[in-house]
């Protein structure tokens, strides 16, 4: 079969396609037929190897996929061969994957490949960010980076789904039409401004409730002033590079916290992950979350896919068609 192949962690010109062995099902998994592979960003941290796991040479990036069900592994009696599923696992950038059976999502019909594939990492994500790490309520107002990426764009549809008010940060004004555009109440460009100042401002004074950072670097002590009274501030990832260490003297000022969050803690919990595809379902079903593909690339193109979400310049989830 064809797969995504890089023998040296490095930029996204080390992501080669090439010819290799078909997964072997093994018990309690299940082998499924890749139709679309979802990008995450942490796959670029994961080629050039920075990611919390580091990569077995040669390796294949890939969390994520949707696709339809080839074998079942001993041990799995709910999925059957031929069903159409999403998944979190790895080595996804290939036709087909392996995937633990306790992280295998059914799909419904009326969901594409496509869509599908953002649901496991991105999805996910955005809730368990929203509904398990805080407690989003309608009256809280909640700050989300880069609202127009993959999991900022689900979260903001989701914060407004539980009644929050919603103020995204974007990068560029063609980003911040497109979270508008998919709810958020107010965007702040944090190129041009500075997105405390604003957030401060937008509150009149008052400042967010939440915060959801995963760029790092560049926000996150400055989120700090700019949390409400009791604020929550949690950090998922650092597009943006590794922030400073926090000061913990910071958060005495209005009582605030700031927390980590990562969906592999989610993965671990069975009945926490099942609510949270149950939940995220429904606002599917709801059309209270609309899922954007913002480009589609042959299996082949992996590294132009990799160029295009490290540019800044995409949005929405980023697939892979094998
Ligand atoms: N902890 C977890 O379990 C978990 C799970 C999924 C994702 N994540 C993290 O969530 C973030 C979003 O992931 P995603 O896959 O949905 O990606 P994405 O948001 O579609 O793309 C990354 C975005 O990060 C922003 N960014 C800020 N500074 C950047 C920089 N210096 N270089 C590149 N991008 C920069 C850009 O948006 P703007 O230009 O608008 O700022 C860019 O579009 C990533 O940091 C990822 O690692 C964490």
């Amino acid at each position: 079969m064809k797969a995504v192949v890089f023998d040296k962690v490095g930029g996204p010109e080390v992501l080669k396609i090439a010819e290799v062995a078909k997964p072997e099902v093994k018990p309690g998994t299940v082998l499924i037929k890749v139709r679309a592979a979802g990008i995450n960003f942490a796959d670029t941290l994961f080629r050039n190897g920075q990611y919390v796991m580091q990569p077995q040479l040669p390796d294949t990036p890939g969390l994520e996929a949707a696709g339809e069900i080839d074998a079942v592994g001993a041990g799995v009696t709910n999925l059957k061969v031929g069903q159409r599923v999403a998944a979190l696992g790895s080595k996804m950038y290939a036709e087909f994957a392996i995937a633990p059976a306790v992280q295998v999502i059914p799909i419904p019909d009326s969901l594409s490949f496509e869509n599908a594939a953002a649901v496991p990492v991105q999805v996910l994500t955005a809730w368990h960010l929203l509904h398990t790490a805080h407690h989003t309520a309608p009256g809280q107002t909640v700050l989300v980076h880069s609202a127009a990426g993959g999991v900022g764009i689900v979260a903001v549809q989701i914060a407004k789904a539980a009644g929050a008010r919603v103020i995204g940060t974007v990068s560029s004004d063609s980003k911040a039409a497109l979270a508008e555009e998919y709810g958020a109440d107010d965007v702040i460009n944090y190129a041009t401004k500075d997105f405390a100042v604003e957030a401060n401002r937008i509150t009149g004074g008052r400042g967010v409730d939440l915060i959801l950072d995963a760029v790092g670097a560049t926000t996150l002590d400055k989120g700090i002033s700019c949390l409400a009274p009791f604020g929550h501030l949690i950090s998922y990832g650092r597009a943006g590079g590794p922030p400073e260490p926090l000061n913990l003297l910071r958060l005495f000022e209005k009582s605030t916290k700031v927390s980590g969050f990562t969906l592999y803690t989610v993965a671990a919990v069975p009945d926490v992950m099942r609510r949270g595809i149950e939940e995220s379902f429904k606002l599917i079903a709801a059309s209270k979350i609309r899922l954007l593909v913002g480009k589609s690339f042959p299996l082949a193109q992996a590294a132009e896919a990799h160029k295009f979400i490290e540019s800044r310049q995409s949005t929405g989830k980023l697939v892979l068609i094998p």
